[in-house]
């Protein structure tokens, strides 16, 4: 995996904004995995930024990592809503959300989404935070290291960490559908985003802990091009920091990027 490390949350936006510009302007036809929450409203902003300058995401095709079940369309604590919101109207050819219905065929649903993921030649670069608890998506501890989109069951440390964007934890939903960590990664390219205290065990337990489905992203481990961009805080507990740092300035030295 490669690290990338930051002073703080601002710089770790700006590093993976950067690098993910590059990309979409090497690659006009991106299609870009999002995933909602906090961590990565920082890279959205910035990215809208660029797209305000000039840079053309019109090509660029999205997927959002995971979605509630249950909320009306206009519920502000819609991922797919707070991700295009903090995108700020940035132009692109469009996006798809693992939603459904009231009363649709879950699982049906569940296989279209992956149908229309591989129709579009799958995922080039997935879009990540971590959960306290190491789950990335809604994969929580437990979940299938090969598991595709499907429906899952938020557990009650999930729902009252995302409780701040309803009114009571009553309101948060019971239920989600979430790209499963066998979907993610068959990602061409992964990165996931982390700051603050609160993650850095997770981070060490992903980066440095043994391969396991008791902490989902350590599934990052299996895949050839994951980059993770970490504040001083996230990055804390890893025992070969100095390590990652020496390595991330010789590549920058070397000129190697993102894709
Ligand atoms: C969001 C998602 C989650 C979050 C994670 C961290 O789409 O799938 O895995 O990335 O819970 O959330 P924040 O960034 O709010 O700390």
């Amino acid at each position: 995996m490669r690290i990338v490390v930051s002073f703080d949350a601002e710089g770790m936006g700006a590093a993976a904004a950067a690098d993910v510009a590059g990309l979409v302007a090497r690659q006009p036809g991106l299609v870009l995995g999002m995933a909602a929450g906090r961590t990565p409203v920082g890279l959205y902003r910035a990215l809208a930024a660029r797209a305000a300058a000039g840079l053309d995401f019109s090509g660029v095709f999205l997927f959002g990592l995971d979605e509630y079940v249950g909320l009306p369309p206009e519920h502000p604590a819609r991922f797919r809503r707070a991700v295009e919101s903090n995108l700020a109207g940035l132009r692109t050819a469009g996006g798809l959300w693992p939603e459904v219905r009231p009363g649709a065929d879950i699982p049906a649903a569940c296989a279209g989404f992956e149908t229309a993921i591989a129709a579009r030649g799958g995922i080039d670069l997935q879009i990540l935070g971590i959960g306290a608890n190491g789950h990335i998506g809604f994969n929580e501890p437990g979940s299938s290291l090969g598991g595709r989109t499907r429906l899952v069951r938020l557990s009650s440390a999930t729902r009252a960490a995302n409780r701040s964007a309803f009114g009571s934890i009553e309101e948060v939903p019971e239920a989600a559908i979430t790209q499963g960590i066998g979907t993610i990664l068959a990602a061409k390219r992964i990165v996931l985003l982390a700051d603050g205290a609160a993650k850095a065990a997770a981070v060490a337990a992903a980066v440095e802990g043994p391969l396991s489905a008791s902490v989902p992203a350590s599934a990052l481990q299996l895949h050839p091009d994951a980059t993770l961009y970490l504040d001083e805080a996230a990055a804390a507990d890893l025992s070969r920091l100095a390590d990652y740092k020496a390595e991330e300035n010789l590549r920058r030295r070397l000129g190697c990027r993102l894709g």
